[in-house]
């Protein structure tokens, strides 16, 4: 029993959450359970909403500065105690969104028409920065081999060489699949970009989500080494605080740092939320033991939505407990029935709201992606109704 109570119910009625509300706009149906875009059913630590409240009280929100100790101290402290590296305040600098800083990068690097390589399946909003931003998209396979995704070398290689690409997004941990990469794999990728004057991209928005026993590696430590590379993240997912927009970056391409701060500039988007660097101090001086218990908890409901599938479920479908993040990649594949129809089941069958594969570039469309970052009483129910909806398609067929 851990002092943090994860199994809360908090209702997200009236706080208009895309999570709830937006659902019935996006799935075309009333009153489906949601279990899909990435943000958590699970309260921000109470540390961070004392704060959050005490700075409330000040009644005072103007104009905010983000170059100060309050904004470097605590991310190089959680830098240096939970991922090893020791960062400098020079390396470190504020961005409004972590998609914000990903399309400054781009429009700092690349001309209309040109290449950036995504690896697929991939988040989908990188799909859409690049039709944003009128880039080709060039995607570079993950294998897929019982259950785990891995990357081959060769294959990234020569999709760079073959595609003239300018940048490479990364996404580290890796989302949908959950995968997380290697210190020796990210050394050879940002190698290969290197040689091949590839920009990379490392997207860590997921990087606090870890199984217990697995190890994150942030590129982080290898920006010396490798100077056309950046770091992006936030506190977003982490202490599920996606609607206070803040990000940072982490670099030693002091130019591109500065060309995100002058994009913020022309757009007139650079003040920093003054509650975000609130919740920015409190989360990196005192919630790593909230984060080390929700990584327990959302491990858990890993293991659960998992023993359910083999247990229940195991003639349609199968699931890896990801090393990273709070997203199950199910794969379907076993059941014979294709991602509309599973779809159309979830949605009408199930009242489920969960995210297509397809959404993701799933290349063999046959995976969902199940956000557990609820309450396991929800968990435990959605489980049933995705076991309904494919006896249900399985009766019908
Ligand atoms: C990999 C990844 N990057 C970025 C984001 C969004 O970040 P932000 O809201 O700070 O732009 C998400 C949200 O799901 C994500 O999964």
């Amino acid at each position: 029993m851990t002092k943090f109570n994860f199994d809360e119910v908090t209702s997200r009625e009236g706080t208009c959450s895309i999570q709830y509300d937006a659902t019935e706009l996006i799935f075309g149906k009333k009153d489906l359970a949601p279990f899909w875009i990435a943000d958590m059913d699970i309260k921000t630590p109470e540390a961070i909403r004392e704060a959050l409240k005490k700075r409330i009280d000040n009644g005072i929100f103007g104009y905010t500065l983000w170059q100060t100790d309050c904004f470097y101290e605590p991310i190089k402290k959680w830098w240096s105690e939970r991922h090893n590296v020791e960062l400098h305040n020079d390396d470190i600098q504020y961005a409004t969104s972590v998609l914000f800083a990903v399309a400054a990068v781009l429009k700092s690097k690349t001309e209309p028409g040109d290449a950036v390589m995504l690896t697929v399946p991939t988040y989908n909003s990188f799909v859409g920065l690049l039709e944003e931003n009128d880039l080709k998209r060039v995607e570079c396979e993950l294998d897929l081999k019982d259950g785990q995704y891995s990357l081959d070398i060769d294959v990234f290689r020569k999709t760079i060489e073959d595609n003239d690409v300018k940048v490479y997004i990364h996404c580290n941990p890796h989302n949908p699949t959950g995968l997380i990469w290697t210190k020796e794999q990210q050394d050879e990728m940002m190698q290969i970009c290197e040689e091949n004057n590839v920009y990379f991209i490392s997207d860590e928005i997921h990087k606090d989500f870890v199984r217990p026993k697995e190890l994150f590696y942030s590129v982080a430590n290898l920006i010396n080494k490798y100077e056309k590379s950046i770091v992006i993240t936030g506190l977003g997912k982490s202490f599920n605080l996606a609607s206070l927009p803040f990000a940072y970056t982490v670099s030693k391409d002091y130019e591109i740092q500065e060309s995100i701060t002058k994009l913020m500039e022309q757009l007139h988007c650079g003040t920093v939320s003054s509650l975000a660097l609130i919740a920015l101090e409190t989360a990196y001086n005192e919630c790593g033991e909230w984060m080390d218990a929700l990584n327990d908890y959302i491990h858990d409901n890993l293991v659960y939505v998992k023993s359910y599938i083999d247990e229940n479920l195991s003639e349609y479908m199968s699931l890896e407990v990801p090393k990273a993040t709070y997203l199950a990649w199910i794969d379907f594949s076993k059941s014979g029935f294709v991602g509309e129809e599973v779809q159309r089941a979830l949605i009408d069958v199930g009242g489920l709201a969960i995210s297509p594969g397809d959404l993701y570039l799933d290349p063999g469309h046959t995976h969902v992606r199940f956000n557990v970052g609820f309450r396991r009483e929800l968990i435990e129910d959605a489980m049933k109704r995705i076991e309904k909806s494919f006896k249900y398609l399985e009766a019908y067929n």
